[in-house]
């Protein structure tokens, strides 16, 4: 079973609906940082109801949160997320806006195990887009989320099926 972290608009989700995955498990502004007296704690409660919808793998689609050890551990070599660069160039929560105004001639989409950093961790999985004349982040990103909506489903499926 698979959990999805969400914090955007859900599209990866969706792709991973769409591909017939089974999610079991959503979350996205339940675990409310301020609701906890920690991280660690937000995180000990966020594995705990995961684990109890029996999610073995977890998928960041958009999460804009960093995760601690006392959720990681909890799920080893089984949480991944999908970010809209060629890691590890461009990591971070603007990187389709640092990757134009850096002027570079291609980006892309990367699946990635997580781990403490921010964007790191070994990477499973990527696919290039070229930058186009006239892209903004808009077009950009676009472009890049139909890799992503392609990539997120395959690796996740192989993860499941390991
Ligand atoms: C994706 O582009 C992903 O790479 C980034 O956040 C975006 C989330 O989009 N980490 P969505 O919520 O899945 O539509």
């Amino acid at each position: 079973m698979i959990g999805v972290l969400v914090s955007g608009t859900g599209t990866n989700l969706q792709a991973l609906l769409d591909a017939g995955l089974p999610v079991a498990a959503v979350a996205s502004n339940r675990f409310e940082l301020r609701d906890y007296a920690s991280r660690t704690e937000r995180d000990t409660a966020m594995a705990d109801w995961l684990e109890q919808q029996g999610v073995r793998v977890v998928v960041l689609a958009g999460y804009m949160h960093l995760l601690t050890s006392a959720f990681l551990d909890r799920f080893p070599n089984a949480v991944v997320n999908v970010h809209p660069s060629l890691l590890p160039e461009f990591p971070g929560a603007r990187s389709v806006e640092e990757q134009l105004a850096a002027g570079v001639a291609e980006s892309g989409a990367t699946v990635h195990l997580v781990d403490e950093g921010v964007d790191s961790g070994p990477i499973l999985a990527q696919e290039r887009v070229a930058v186009l004349d006239g892209d903004t982040p808009a077009t950009l990103h676009a472009r890049i989320q139909e890799l992503e909506h392609r990539l997120l489903p395959r690796v996740v499926g192989e993860l499941c099926a390991r």
